[in-house]
């Protein structure tokens, strides 16, 4: 069953439909043509050698006189050799004057045909192809055509037609056959090697899931071969690509798990390697040791945020709200950290928006976006946040003019773990997960965000998400 389905069969399938059938229908045609053709051509030779014959039974007053002509006869009996067929010629009275074979001379003869042509005059022709014979009635009229003198009925044997008709017939089969071997092993052979590359692309992409090999797939025969395994590399990089960051991030979380633990080991072992430890030290290790013991939690929040994040929009809980105020609560959140600092935190004067959206998730990303500015801000410096919309989306930046990324950075931000320059990494604390939670929560949103930053000069986020959600 599962072979009719193959390229193969539908090959072999093809080759016998444009190959075979043509051939068949083409020998059956010739066949067809000849006999009737042939038929034709004895029909018109037969009419005329009777309408010769009637003349000349006129002419020889064959019927009127008490002819005997010996001239007719002969003729007769020659025509009926020549075309191996049978003539009566019966007279007025329905009386069989002459029967080439003899049978019937002398006898009545009323048939339907005979009949027939005393009536009407003409001549008929019937054609009885199941037993081969053509049957002539022929009216023997007087040279002014009143009087119907007699009929001719001439039966003609079309066997030999049949004969040869049959033969061209075997000869139809024969090369039908012939063709038919032909294009079966011809096809058989031509559909393997036109399937052979498809199979090649098989198995080179079982070598690959098997393991035996981690290149990319190459089988150019064709432009379809080809695109396939270009399809087949791009998908084979992006697991690759998947893959890698799923490594990276796991030995990235176990890293960044263990920093605190080392810390805190470290902590706790040189206060057991001394004796008589005064208890200002005791007070200062046990606070370090407390905020590892913080950032070993924010990290796991983090990453427990960001895991949620990932189970996608079946949690989402969209509801209507005013965006403005949605970002006031966060600022007034964040204004604490920010005043120790003395950074300014403006909101610009704005139109109320009313958006759904996801509070908790949305109130995150932003959050993360003014945590960031304030974070990588110079004393005494500002975070700009503005809210527009038109009427599909609202548009929210969050501007600071802090420190900048530099360029090559930029592209990594949003990764999960990355934290930018490394200078001021080790002396601002982070997990480098709030960029990545951000960007998961405004997906979800199906909105956008953008980043544009000069080093020394500030940096801006753009944040795009559609004020009603469709599913
Ligand atoms: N407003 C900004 N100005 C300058 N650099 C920024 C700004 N926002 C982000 N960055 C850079 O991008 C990096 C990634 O930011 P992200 O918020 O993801 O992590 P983080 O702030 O380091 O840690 P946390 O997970 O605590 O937020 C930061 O380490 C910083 O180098
Ligand atoms: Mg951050």
């Amino acid at each position: 069953m599962k072979y009719f389905r193959s390229l193969r069969f539908r090959i072999m399938l093809m080759l016998v439909l444009i190959g075979i059938i043509p051939t068949i229908a083409a020998s059956w045609l010739i066949t067809q043509s000849y006999r009737e053709r042939a038929v034709s051509i004895r029909i018109s030779n037969v009419k005329n050698q009777c309408d010769v014959i009637t003349r000349s039974i006129i002419s020889e007053e064959y019927l009127t006189g008490e002819g005997q002509s010996d001239v007719i006869d002969n003729q007769l009996s020659m025509l009926s050799n020549i075309f191996s067929g049978r003539l009566l010629i019966i007279d007025s009275s329905f009386r069989v004057v002459k029967d080439t074979y003899d049978l019937d001379t002398g006898r009545t003869s009323v048939s339907r045909e005979v009949i027939s042509c005393f009536e009407t005059g003409s001549s008929a022709t019937f054609y009885d192809n199941r037993n081969a014979y053509i049957e002539f009635t022929v009216p023997i009229m007087e040279t002014d055509g009143q009087r119907i003198l007699g009929v001719l009925i001439a039966s003609v044997s079309t066997n030999e037609i049949q004969q040869t008709a049959r033969h061209l017939e075997n000869q139809g089969i024969f090369v039908v056959v012939m063709v038919s071997i032909f294009v079966l092993v011809g096809g058989f052979f031509l559909a393997n090697l036109l399937v052979k590359p498809f199979t090649k692309v098989t198995r080179a992409i079982e070598d690959v899931t098997d393991g035996y090999e981690d290149k990319a797939i190459s089988v150019p025969t064709y432009i379809e071969t080809e695109q396939i395994t270009d399809a087949f590399n791009q998908m084979l990089s992006r697991v690759r690509a998947l893959d890698n960051s799923r490594q990276e991030f796991v030995s990235n979380v176990s890293h960044e798990l263990k920093t605190p633990l080392t810390s805190m080991k470290v902590l706790a072992d040189s206060l057991n390697g001394q004796e008589n430890v005064p208890i200002e030290l005791y007070q200062e290790f046990m606070s370090d040791i407390t905020q590892e013991i913080d950032r070993e939690n924010n990290i796991i929040t983090d990453l427990l945020t960001m895991v949620r994040m990932d189970r996608k929009a079946a949690e989402m809980n969209f509801e209507e709200r005013e965006i403005g105020e949605l970002l006031e609560q966060v600022m007034k959140r964040l204004r604490p950290i920010a005043d120790k600092r003395g950074i300014e935190l403006i909101m610009d004067p704005y139109q109320p928006v009313l958006a759904e959206v996801d509070m908790t998730k949305l109130s995150l990303a932003f959050s993360n976006l003014i945590e960031n500015g304030i974070k990588y801000n110079v004393d005494e410096g500002y975070v700009r946040v503005s809210l527009k919309n038109d009427n599909k989306y609202f548009y929210v930046s969050v501007a600071d003019g802090g420190l900048g990324i530099p360029e090559d950075q930029i592209e990594h931000i949003f990764e999960r773990f990355y934290r930018g320059d490394k200078s001021h990494s080790t002396t601002i604390e982070g997990t480098g997960l709030g960029l990545a939670i951000t960007r998961s929560a405004i997906v979800l949103h199906r909105g956008i965000v953008k980043v544009s930053s000069k080093v020394g000069a500030g940096t801006t986020f753009m944040v795009r998400i559609p004020l009603v959600h469709e599913e």
